[in-house]
């Protein structure tokens, strides 16, 4: 049985949530990025395939070379928060259907190998663990802070080289103060954005 959420909940996770760019000392504990992760692997992908690939990055080493590698406000905010995570994707994520759909293994294996076949689903299903992510940060009281603004290939070749695994975007985490917020802007209506067929 499920129920509409209240409306503190549906506040916390969209209409008063914000994108953070300033960050409190507060820390986030080992414990919380484990159910944090235990929340982000239950959203739906195809097949089951979870490619999206995680590193939570907080040692001031790995902050260092990230903050190093992005670009305009974004490394001053990296540096500031408690763990940036980056959300990448496996594009050999098949292999591990044996463990992910053992009904169907064999099948989705050689499906989701095709080079071409991998690469969007891994992207498609990554990004979605991405925003799962953005809203299960906020369910558990943490606020975030999502970026593009790096450069993909220097985050691959500094965090992970040697493998399959492709950087999508990075998010910072922790409890955000109001330095540097922006004034919400507008969304789309409902007629600008969408159609009834
Ligand atoms: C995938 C993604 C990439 C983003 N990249 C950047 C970025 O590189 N730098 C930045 O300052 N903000 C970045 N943002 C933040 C957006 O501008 C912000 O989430 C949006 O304006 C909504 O702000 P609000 O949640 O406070 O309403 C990014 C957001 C997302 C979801």
């Amino acid at each position: 049985m499920t129920t509409k959420l209240d409306n503190a909940a549906l506040n916390q996770l969209f209409i008063e949530a914000r994108t953070r760019n300033g960050w409190t000392d507060k820390p986030v504990s080992d414990a919380l990025i484990h159910e944090l992760y235990d929340l982000v692997k239950f959203g739906p992908t195809s097949a089951n395939g979870s490619p999206a690939r995680f590193v939570w990055v907080r040692s001031p080493e790995g902050k260092a070379k990230l903050a190093s590698l992005s670009m305009a406000t974004n490394p001053a905010k990296i540096l500031a928060a408690p763990v940036t995570v980056i959300i990448g994707h496996d594009l050999a994520f098949a292999e591990k259907f044996d463990t992910l759909f053992p009904a169907r293994a064999e099948m989705m294996k050689t499906m989701f190998s095709v080079p071409a076949v991998a690469e969007i689903t891994a992207f498609r299903n990554g990004t979605l663990q991405g925003a799962y992510l953005i809203l299960a940060a906020r369910a558990l009281g943490l606020d975030t802070g999502p970026m593009s603004g790096f450069d993909n290939a220097g985050v691959d070749e500094a965090f992970f080289a040697g493998t399959t695994i492709k950087s999508n975007f990075i998010c910072c985490l922790g409890y955000g103060s109001d330095e540097n917020l922006f004034p919400r802007n507008p969304r789309l209506s409902f007629e600008e954005a969408c159609s009834l067929a």
